[in-house]
């Protein structure tokens, strides 16, 4: 790639490749057990997609293999609306839908449209870090808040704002995961969510609501999406197909006020002209049919049960070596060892000798850095590979520590 670098953009210099995909591409074909990716459990697909799909290229081949509108095909934009209502997420007049490809393209429109070079943004330290990727990539630098069991520490955003608010640059965008984050797995209490938006109020914040989770927790809970919460037409919030029906159809969305969203789609044109029209077309006719509801409860008992292996295996095996989070829904749990240990620096032992990945939590924490900590993930592996994986984590981690 170097042989290159004199033709590349200053923005492509930004670009980070990741160290941990390339470690991983060491997993391959080989007998280790990987806590490392996000992927669902293929199990949880429908198998009635074919009929759909089949049915669509028939029936509706004019328009389902055609080009359309940049924002989305009209009617499932309707659906999505009729969707978001349906989970209890608020759509007011003045909100409109654009179709995305995946929640990724919608990140990456909303740091285009939003973000130049040298605009702070805030966000949960950890956080997810493609996001971070994205939002970096577009020149922003981070104002990390901590998160604890119940999300995003409000009174230290409180604190934050305040002091900011002397800056001559003043933040103007909060992201966030509010439930079942990725990485950590928390869920924003419903205080914190109310105090967030009257922060955005009193310091007029835009607010990036990332939700692809929320429709499959594993216990009910409590509380409002930030999307119904506001009042003021701050939230932008998105969500995806990927965990309640297949990552691989590539449709995701944003819900927000209408002159906000218009941007997004003016950006969407010079990147793709408009989500792939089948997908839609086969995404509408599952919803109508009930199949993305069976795969939403198909997701939650199955990853219930993964998660409850998950968090067992780690009582039985790590109990005194770290701490983790316990999530009421999503794919991950973050693991914080208790001591000294660069998780990162110990990835090759953990694939060569203990025949284990998982991805060290570092990255996740764009500013703390936090080098004794790592994401788990339980949605993919079996209950029977998470409980060995852990045992071999913990051998690994016991062995470094000398416990
Ligand atoms: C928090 C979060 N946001 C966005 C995405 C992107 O999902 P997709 O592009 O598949 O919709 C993911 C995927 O893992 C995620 O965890």
């Amino acid at each position: 790639m170097d042989g290159y670098r004199r033709f590349v953009s200053k923005r492509t210099s930004l670009f980070r490749a990741s160290e941990i995909r390339e470690l991983l591409k060491l997993t391959e074909g080989r007998d280790v057990i990987s806590l490392a990716g996000g992927l669902p459990d293929p199990r949880v697909f429908d198998p009635r997609l074919a009929d759909i799909a089949k049915e669509i290229i028939e029936k509706e081949r004019d328009h389902a293999l055609q080009y359309s509108p940049t924002a989305g095909v009209t009617e499932f934009r309707q659906t999505l609306k009729d969707f978001a209502d349906s989970k209890g997420i608020k759509v007011t007049a003045d909100d409109e839908v654009v179709v995305t490809a995946g929640s990724q393209e919608a990140l990456f429109l909303a740091a285009r449209v939003l973000i130049d070079p040298g605009d702070k943004v805030i966000v949960e330290e950890p956080t997810y870090l493609a996001a971070v990727n994205v939002f970096r990539e577009h020149g922003a630098t981070f104002e990390a808040i901590p998160i604890d069991s119940e999300g995003m520490q409000t009174d230290v955003l409180e604190e934050r704002l305040r002091r900011m608010s002397k800056d001559e640059k003043k933040p103007k965008l909060i992201y966030l995961v509010p439930t079942s984050q990725n990485p950590s797995g928390s869920t924003m209490s419903q205080e914190r969510r109310k105090h967030l938006i009257e922060l955005a109020e009193e310091y007029d914040l835009l607010i990036i609501e990332d939700d692809p989770y929320s429709f499959f927790t594993f216990e009910p809970i409590q509380v409002d999406y930030l999307k119904t919460l506001d009042k003021s037409g701050r939230v932008l919030y998105m969500s995806t197909f990927s965990k309640i029906l297949s990552p691989g159809l590539r449709v995701g969305w944003v819900l927000g006020p209408r002159d906000l969203v218009s941007y997004l789609e003016l950006s969407k044109q010079t990147i793709d002209l408009h989500t792939s029209t089948l997908s839609q077309y086969i995404i509408m006719e599952a919803i109508k049919k009930g199949i993305v509801d069976a795969t939403i409860e198909r997701a939650r008992a199955l990853y219930k049960i993964k998660r409850d292996s998950m968090m067992d295996a780690l009582e039985e095996y790590m109990m005194d070596l770290a701490d983790w989070t316990r999530p009421v829904g999503g794919f991950f749990t973050m693991v914080y060892v208790n001591g000294e240990i660069d998780m990162k620096a110990l990835m090759y032992e953990a694939i060569e000798k203990y025949g284990v990945a998982y991805v060290p939590g570092e990255s996740f924490f764009p500013v703390s850095k936090k080098k004794n900590t790592m994401r788990l993930n339980f949605s993919y592996p079996s209950p029977d590979q998470i409980v060995e994986g852990v045992r071999r984590v913990a051998l690994l981690v016991r062995e470094k520590l000398g416990k």
